[in-house]
């Protein structure tokens, strides 16, 4: 999978070089490649805000540097993802998706937005996405990217290692929908008075599995109804 990211803070997006999704680069499994917008501008002060028709607070940010720069990443395989407190909610289920593709390009905004002829007219050429990452206002796209790039890369064949795996994850699909995780327990058996719980150390893998997945259940009913169907 190749990943582009276009931001006005390119080094807000270093940390992809770290842990997992640094390894994955390492690995060859995923590129990503950062770019700055001000590099598509052409004035001497580099624009790449002006203030929104119709008035209001803020700054919106100009179509035209952003039609420069992904007219030479968006082809017609690509999703282009724009994460914004606006977009619709991204889920476990979209990251699945999005593992698949080859190619995904983070266009992240600052201010009030992009003028929306950007999403308006690449719809025409692309997939577009405009995703959430949960429900409060961040400053600007870059950390969101940071969150579904990691969401989404761990989920490529490979890219966990062989002791860990997504099937046990909270919000993996099971049998039983999308559960959260379940209370887990290292040694030692007893700590500060407080002991594991004793199936646990039953050497007994179908009482156990009936166990966690009666905790997942109750966690998930109490944590997130909405999860169970109510
Ligand atoms: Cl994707 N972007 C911004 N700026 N704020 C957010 C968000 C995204 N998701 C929740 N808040």
């Amino acid at each position: 999978m190749k990943i582009d990211v276009v931001s006005i803070f390119p080094q807000y997006l270093a940390p992809l070089q770290l842990s997992l999704v640094g390894k994955a680069i390492e690995s060859n499994l995923i590129s990503v490649n950062v770019h700055d917008l001000r590099d598509a501008t052409s004035d001497p002060h580099r624009t790449v805000d002006d203030t929104p028709y119709g008035g209001g607070p803020g700054m919106v940010m100009l179509a035209e540097p952003w039609g420069k720069v992904l007219d030479e990443l968006v082809t017609a395989e690509s999703v282009l993802v724009i994460p914004t407190p606006s977009g619709i909610p991204f889920t476990q289920e979209i990251a699945e998706s999005l593992a698949q593709r080859p190619l995904l390009i983070f266009g992240c905004g600052r201010y009030e937005g992009i003028d929306a002829r950007v999403v308006e007219h690449y719809e025409t050429k692309t997939t577009v996405l405009e995703l959430s990452i949960g429900d409060y206002v961040l400053a600007g796209g870059e950390v969101a990217a940071l969150v579904m790039i990691e969401a989404i890369a761990r989920l490529i064949p490979g890219v966990l290692g062989n002791s860990q795996s997504a099937a046990d994850d909270s919000f993996a699909p099971s049998a039983y929908g999308r559960l959260l995780e379940g209370p887990v327990f290292t040694k030692p058996s007893q700590w500060r008075g407080i002991e594991v719980p004793s199936v646990l150390l039953s050497g007994n893998h179908a009482e156990i599995a009936a166990w966690r997945l009666a905790q997942a259940r109750q966690r998930t009913a109490e944590r997130r109804p909405d999860l169970t169907g109510e």
